[in-house]
């Protein structure tokens, strides 16, 4: 299996089911749709969704089924981004390759334009289209899931931390609850969710669950090391800016060895968290080594 092309197709699928859903922005609250869609199509690697594909595949699942929730995944995760990116928490000029949000639309906008895409997505995974031939109990289930992981016992709850903790010296457990939390628990709800709308069973949700938690540390362990060693132009956002602001990341707190040996060992265990899984999960278990090994 070549994990290139396996991505490259996965994306294309995504993006062509996210720009079949936004309408040519019109009316009264139009620069609001603009600025969503500058965002949500700036670019972005679409691992979140690709992740919810990969999981229903490794239980024999059919990815048109996970679709929408796939794209609902990528809603949450660029508002996520276009919030992050705002004056009043990291304050970047730079992402997906092109001036943030902000910059481009105020902040004003781009602050709504981030509430518009989180509460879109919720629109989108409940849309009779999507909810077609899957049981009431899956949606329901996966909704919890992803909610919690977005809310304040997740996503939103590592920001919190993350932006509080800003030029303090803190310990390695602190820096291991903001990133599971800020980005690990998106990540984690992303390829659970693909598992469960596929109809995986109860012990299967939860090995692919402990995978999408191990390699969504690690994920943003990557971030950390490529905010320091990686190249701008790559990557689409400025690199050097955590340094810059305090901000705690694992290198700061454990070294950069310390932080690869972390990383290592977390791709090492997610890949044995899929033991009962076939060869229908070896895009998981290459993706565990790409989120290592990326430029981006
Ligand atoms: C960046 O996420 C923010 C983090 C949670 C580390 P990605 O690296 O997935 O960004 P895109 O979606 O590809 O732009
Ligand atoms: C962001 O972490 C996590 C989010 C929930 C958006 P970072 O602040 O390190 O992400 P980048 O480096 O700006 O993409
Ligand atoms: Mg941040
Ligand atoms: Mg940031
Ligand atoms: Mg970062």
């Amino acid at each position: 299996m070549d994990l290139g092309s396996y991505l490259r197709e996965k994306k294309a699928i995504v993006d062509r089911n996210l720009e079949a859903y936004f309408p040519e922005a019109e009316g009264r609250a139009s620069d609001l749709m603009d600025a969503m869609k500058y965002s949500l199509f700036a670019g972005g690697k679409r691992l979140r969704p690709i992740l919810c594909m990969a999981g229903a595949e490794a239980v024999g699942g059919d990815e048109s089924r996970v679709l929408s929730v796939a794209c609902a995944l990528e809603l949450i995760h660029t508002y996520s981004l276009i919030h992050d990116d705002l004056p009043l928490m990291d304050d970047d000029d730079l992402r997906r390759g092109k001036p943030t949000c902000h910059k481009v639309f105020g902040d004003a906008i781009a602050l709504l334009a981030g509430d518009g895409l989180l509460t879109e997505s919720f629109n989108l995974m409940t849309a009779p289209e999507s909810t077609n031939g899957i049981s009431p109990h899956l949606i329901l289930r996966v909704i919890a899931l992803i909610s919690g992981a977005a809310g304040y016992r997740g996503m939103v709850g590592g920001q919190v931390v993350d932006i509080q903790s800003e030029g303090k010296g803190v310990d390695l457990s602190l820096v291991e609850f903001i990133h599971s939390h800020k980005t690990g628990a998106l990540i984690a709800a992303s390829v659970a969710s693909g598992v469960i709308l596929a109809g995986g069973d109860e012990s299967q949700i939860e090995a692919i669950s402990s995978y999408g938690r191990k390699i969504g540390l690690a994920f943003q362990i990557s971030d950390d090391i490529l905010d320091i060693e990686g190249d701008s132009r790559i990557m689409g956002k400025e690199s050097g800016s955590d340094e810059q602001k305090g901000k705690i990341t694992y290198p700061a707190v454990i070294g950069m060895g310390k932080a690869r040996e972390i990383q290592s060992e977390l791709v090492a265990a997610s890949i044995e968290a899929l033991q009962m899984f076939d060869h229908r999960a070896e895009p998981l278990r290459q993706i565990a080594h790409y989120i290592i090994e990326r430029k981006k």
